[in-house]
């Protein structure tokens, strides 16, 4: 199936990303968010992004203007009525976002392929609040996502193959290289990078270490672009604490189970890079 029109839900750190690749793409492209102040402030750092790219020689100002012309908000998700894929990139709650499925199950035709950005929770859930659960996906992005070369399709039970090919094709028009996992928590990626950034934390509370010093050892042992540490701060201890406590609920592995010290950064507001401060300071 053709893809013209793309709709996305959420306008935060990976909402904004998955937009303006799609709307760089040449994809009429259609965001939204839950309030006027966050599809503003998604939409300017998306303007800031091309300009940045556009000053780097990326791309030219020319076509800085058609990504933009191309991209659409809207607080409404009734507009997302004449879209043929729509990518959910909202908070991480499963029921939250089960009710979002729902929601574009009613406005979206019966073609338009329904896809999930979670990085853990159930893409199956989500499916079944719809009443087309074999044309619903997982699509995991990275961060950041002009950047990252991959995207994770997710397959669950019930997905269509034919489905699962137009994300893929979709996905490799973005110049993405594509992966496929089935719908088990974490799926390839996070299932892999989650035990080893947590056994930083842990390496770290056993005073096996410093933290500059478990970095560097990543960074310069085995030529890792960040080390656990920042990667942490970078993906924000938010996010990854809710991560681990999802991936722990299901497999009750200890090796997902989260470091008591990520708790209390996170309970302090110490959220990474996003809040001023994680690990380290980013003030
Ligand atoms: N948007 C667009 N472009 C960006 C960018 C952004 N947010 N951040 C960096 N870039 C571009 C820069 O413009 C630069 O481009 P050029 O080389 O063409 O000029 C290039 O990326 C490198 O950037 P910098 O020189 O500023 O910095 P860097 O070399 O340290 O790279 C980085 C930054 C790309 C973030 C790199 O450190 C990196 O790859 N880090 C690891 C990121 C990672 O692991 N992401 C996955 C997180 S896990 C996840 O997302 C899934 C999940 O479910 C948790």
């Amino acid at each position: 199936m053709e893809i013209k029109i793309v709709g996305v839900i959420g306008c935060g750190q990976m909402g904004r990303g998955i937009a303006e690749v799609c709307a760089r793409h040449g994809y009429q492209t259609t965001v939204t968010d839950v309030s006027q102040e966050l599809l503003d402030s998604g939409i300017q750092l998306i303007d800031r992004s091309l300009t940045v790219a556009a000053k780097r020689g990326k791309m030219t100002e020319q076509d800085k203007d058609t990504t933009l012309s191309r991209l659409h908000h809207t607080l409404n998700i009734g507009d997302f009525g004449d879209c043929d894929l729509v990518i959910e990139a909202a908070v991480e709650n499963l029921e939250e976002k089960k009710k979002v499925f729902a929601k574009l199950d009613e406005v979206c035709p019966s073609h338009t392929v329904l896809a999930s950005n979670t990085s853990c929770l159930s893409v199956l859930d989500m499916a079944m609040s719809t009443k087309r659960p074999d044309h619903v996906i997982g699509m995991h992005f990275f961060n950041p996502v002009p950047v990252m070369k991959l995207v994770e399709i997710v397959k669950t039970i019930v997905s269509s193959d034919e489905t699962v090919n137009t994300g893929r094709s979709f996905a490799e028009t973005l110049e993405k290289t594509v992966i496929l996992a089935q719908d088990s928590p974490g799926f390839i990626v996070n299932r892999l990078l989650m035990p080893y950034l947590l056994g930083a934390v842990r390496m770290l509370e056993a005073g096996v270490a410093s933290k500059e010093d478990i970095d560097q050892g990543m960074v310069l042992g085995c030529n890792h672009p960040m080390g656990p540490l920042t990667l942490l701060d970078y993906i924000g201890l938010d996010t990854s604490y809710f991560i681990a406590c999802a991936m722990y609920e299901e497999f009750k592995d200890p090796l997902y189970a989260p470091p008591i010290l990520v708790k209390k950064m996170v309970a302090a507001g110490h959220l990474g890079r996003k809040s001023g401060k994680g690990f380290f300071d980013y003030k």
